[in-house]
């Protein structure tokens, strides 16, 4: 059996107006018909709503990049994960490295967002990685106490609407991915850690993606050897072909 993947794209700040997110958009629409295969868009939170307003069909959903913990206040520029699911946002990345580096995002404010996200009935996709691979592999601990903070508020229950994305911080927007054999001892690793924290049936239905420089060179590999249920994609989530492409070679071709 052809196992499914699930493909997230964060098109992060681009592209730079609405008319040009339209047009990637209508061309990724286009593609889609031929490819099978579920593609999550998140696209700057102003183009939102236009996008998912043109969108009839089932293949392409839509996600937000991010979201506050509060669903109301005396919060200038701040979006709500309610706003965002109220304009057709079902996922929601919390947790991003560009979110922990450019924000100063902690884990304990991340914990909140997962949250807040699950609450909104959106599903989380919560991104962890370590920002070096150091020789004594302190980057394991790095990622389980990640897990452990980020996901303190979070119950048994509640993980039934959040996804892993492991995203090691040197590859993203890099040149290389991960192996696809580290990325295999990855997954095996952060289900390890899952177990811990919850049991090994949580552990076993959690999906885990992978992120980090995936394109149209390496992503055979990746889907090949490297044990995922799915990847987030930067860069070439803004192109087309290329974003179709992996949707339809991470479900079997
Ligand atoms: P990239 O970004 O695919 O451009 O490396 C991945 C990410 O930031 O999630």
């Amino acid at each position: 059996m052809k196992k499914k993947r699930i493909v997230i794209g964060n098109w992060k700040m681009n592209p730079a107006t609405l008319p040009e997110a339209k047009k990637i958009f209508s061309k990724i629409k286009q593609i889609s018909s031929d490819v099978t295969g579920q593609l999550v868009i998140c696209p700057p939170a102003t183009y939102l709503h236009a996008l998912v307003s043109s969108y009839k069909g089932k293949k392409i959903m839509f996600g937000s990049q991010d979201a506050y913990w509060q669903n109301n206040g005396s919060l200038t520029g701040y979006l709500s994960p309610t706003m965002a699911e109220s304009v057709g946002a079902k996922y929601l990345i919390v947790g991003h490295s560009e979110r922990r580096s450019v924000a100063g995002e902690t884990p304990d404010i991340i914990a909140k967002k997962v949250l807040a996200g699950i609450e909104a009935q959106m599903t989380v996709i919560l991104c962890t990685g370590e920002k070096v691979r150091d020789r004594n592999a302190e980057y394991l601990v790095t990622i389980k106490e990640d897990l452990r903070e980020c996901l303190k508020k979070i119950d048994k229950r509640m993980m039934a609407h959040v996804m892993i994305a492991y995203e090691p911080v040197w590859a993203i927007g890099g040149r290389e991915a991960m192996l696809p054999s580290d990325i295999h001892g990855m997954t095996i690793y952060i289900r390890k850690v899952l177990t811990e924290l919850y049991d090994k049936q949580i552990s076993d239905s959690i999906s885990i993606l992978y992120g980090g420089a995936v394109n149209i060179d390496n992503v055979e590999d990746i889907v090949k050897d490297g044990e995922i249920d799915g990847l987030l994609v930067g860069r070439d989530s803004l192109v087309p072909e290329n974003i179709m492409y992996i949707v339809s070679v991470a479900n079997g071709k």
